[in-house]
């Protein structure tokens, strides 16, 4: 199995990703129906995301938590759907790649979506 190394790797990683996401049961509306995301934006954005948490890039200049505020207004955003998010999250990097940014990539994404689910929980008993 491969190292999570480079952005060609990021790109395949964040793809197969969201080949799971919007098929899956439990989280896919939030993407198709309330977001109505545009691809070619959403996933460009990913990729820089990922490439600067995992290889210092910087080339990410957007608020993770803030775009995700309006959604959480729109459909309540619950620990149950984060959950459903850090699995499938978890699964594609297990099934691609190993090593220390493939270990960094489950890490991260689990503080961060801890947070969020935090902040999200506590922006709907504002
Ligand atoms: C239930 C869990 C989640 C749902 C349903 C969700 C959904 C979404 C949606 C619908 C967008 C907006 C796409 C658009 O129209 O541009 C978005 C953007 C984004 N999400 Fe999430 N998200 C979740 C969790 C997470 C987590 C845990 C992370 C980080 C580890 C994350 C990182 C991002 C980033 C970086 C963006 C792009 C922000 C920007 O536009 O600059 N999301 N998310």
């Amino acid at each position: 199995m491969k190292k999570l190394e480079s952005r060609e790797d990021i790109e395949h990683l964040v793809n197969s990703f969201y080949t799971k996401v919007i098929k899956d049961e439990t989280i896919s509306f939030f993407f198709n129906d309330v977001a109505k995301v545009d691809w070619n934006k959403h996933l460009p954005k990913m990729y820089s995301f990922w490439e600067s948490i995992l290889f210092g890039q910087m080339s990410y200049k957007g608020n993770p938590m803030a775009v995700h505020f309006p959604i959480n207004e729109m459909q309540a955003m619950e620990k149950r759907h984060f959950d459903q998010w850090l699995e499938l999250w978890k699964q594609t990097i297990e099934e691609n790649f190993v090593g220390k940014n493939a270990d960094m990539a489950i890490y991260k994404s689990e503080n961060i979506a801890k947070l969020m689910a935090y902040k999200m929980e506590m922006a709907r008993k504002l």
